[in-house]
C-alpha cells in the first residue's frame, strides 16, 4: 500500500511540523486538534513559518500557497475518515493516547497505518487499544521538524513488515532518514542521550567542573554542535526530567534517574530558554 492521505493529531510544536512536511511533501493532510482556538493558533504557526520562508527567499509564494493547500484543519477526529495514515503528536500522556487510538480505530479506514510521534509512551499499549495491532507503530520525529532529518521507525512486538515498509517509504517520501527500532522507552536517540545529560548534571552537581567548562569540554571534544547545558535548557529542564523519570520507571536503573539539582531546578521554575533560566540565563 503506499500512502496518499494523512492525518495529523495535535497541532502543536511537533503536530504542525509534521503537517508542515507531510503538505510539503504533497500529501493532502488533515490537521485535528481539540478546539478551534488550538486550531486557529497551531495553523497559524504553520502559516507564520512558511511566510517566513517566503521571506527569506527559501519559498516561492507559489510553493507556499501549494502547501497551505495541502492542509486542512478540523477539530473532529471523525474527519479522518478517509486518511492512509495517522500521525499521532497529541500531549505526552498513556491514557490519552490509548483512548485517541481506540477512537481511532474506529474510525478511519481497516487499511489505514495508525502511527505515535511519542517519545516515551509505551507504543505497545496503544496498539492493544486497537483492534488493528498489527498496524500501529511508533513514528517518532525530532524538533524542530521541518529542519530535522531524522526518523525513528519503532515496531511493537504486534506490527507487521508490510506496516513497518509502509511506514519507512513514506518517511523516506518526507525527505527524511528513517532508523529501524523497536518499542522499548525512549528509542536509540533518547536512550543514548537522556543517561548523558544527566551525567553532566552529575559532574556538575558533584563540583568537578563549572557548566561553561563541561559544555566547551563536549563541543571541542566530541565535536557536538552544542555543550549538554545548552541542550537541556533548550529542550526543557521539565521536559528532561519528565522523559528520565519515565525511563527510570521502565528499566529502574539508576544512570536514568534525574539527579537531585535536576529536581529542585524544575521545582525553582528554573525549566531552560522558555522561562528564561536555566542552567543559563536568557
Ligand atoms: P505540544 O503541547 O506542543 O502539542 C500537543 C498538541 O496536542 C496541543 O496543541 C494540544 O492542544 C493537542 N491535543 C491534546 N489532546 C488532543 C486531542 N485529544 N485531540 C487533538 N489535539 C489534542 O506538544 P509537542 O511537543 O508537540 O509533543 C507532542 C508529542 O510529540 C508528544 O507525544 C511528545 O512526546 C512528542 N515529541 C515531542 C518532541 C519535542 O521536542 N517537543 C520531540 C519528539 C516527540
Amino acid at each position: 500500500m503506499a500512502i496518499k492521505r494523512v492525518g495529523v493529531i495535535g497541532c502543536g510544536l511537533m503536530g504542525s511540523g509534521i503537517a508542515q512536511v507531510a503538505a510539503q511533501a504533497g500529501f493532502p493532510t488533515i490537521v485535528v486538534e481539540a478546539n478551534e482556538a488550538l486550531l486557529e493558533r497551531g495553523l497559524g504557526g504553520l502559516r507564520a513559518t512558511l511566510d517566513g520562508l517566503a521571506a527569506r527567499g527559501k519559498l516561492e509564494a507559489r510553493a507556499k500557497d501549494e502547501i497551505l493547500g495541502h492542509v486542512r484543519g478540523t477539530v473532529h477526529l471523525e474527519d479522518l475518515s478517509d486518511v492512509d495514515l495517522v500521525v499521532e503528536a497529541i500531549t505526552e500522556n498513556q491514557p490519552v493516547k490509548n483512548e485517541t487510538f481506540a477512537r481511532l480505530d474506529r474510525i478511519c479506514p481497516p487499511h489505514a497505518i495508525l502511527a505515535s510521534n511519542t517519545s516515551s509512551c509505551n507504543v505497545t499499549a496503544m496498539a492493544a487499544a486497537t483492534k488493528r495491532p498489527e498496524q500501529v507503530l511508533g513514528l517518532h520525529f525530532f524538533n524542530p521538524v521541518p529542519l530535522m532529518k531524522l526518523v525513528e521507525v519503532a515496531r511493537t512486538i504486534l506490527t507487521s513488515e508490510a506496516t513497518v515498509t509502509t511506514a519507512t517509504e513514506w518517511v523516506r517520501a518526507l525527505g527524511k532518514v528513517p532508523v529501524q527500532t523497536k518499542d522499548s522507552t525512549a528509542f536509540i536517540v533518547n536512550r543514548l542521550l537522556v543517561p548523558y545529560l544527566l551525567d553532566a548534571v552529575r559532574i556538575y552537581e558533584g563540583g568537578i567542573a563549572s557548566l561553561e567548562d563541561i559544555d566547551q569540554a563536549m563541543k571541542l571534544g566530541c565535536g557536538y554542535p552544542m555543550g549538554p547545558f545548552t541542550l537541556l535548557d533548550l529542550v526543557g529542564l521539565d521536559t528532561a526530567m519528565f522523559v528520565a523519570e519515565v525511563m527510570f520507571e521502565e528499566f529502574r536503573e539508576p544512570r536514568y534517574a534525574p539527579p537531585p539539582l535536576l529536581k529542585r531546578m524544575v521545582m525553582a521554575g528554573h525549566l531552560g530558554r522558555k522561562s528564561g533560566r536555566g542552567f543559563y540565563s536568557y
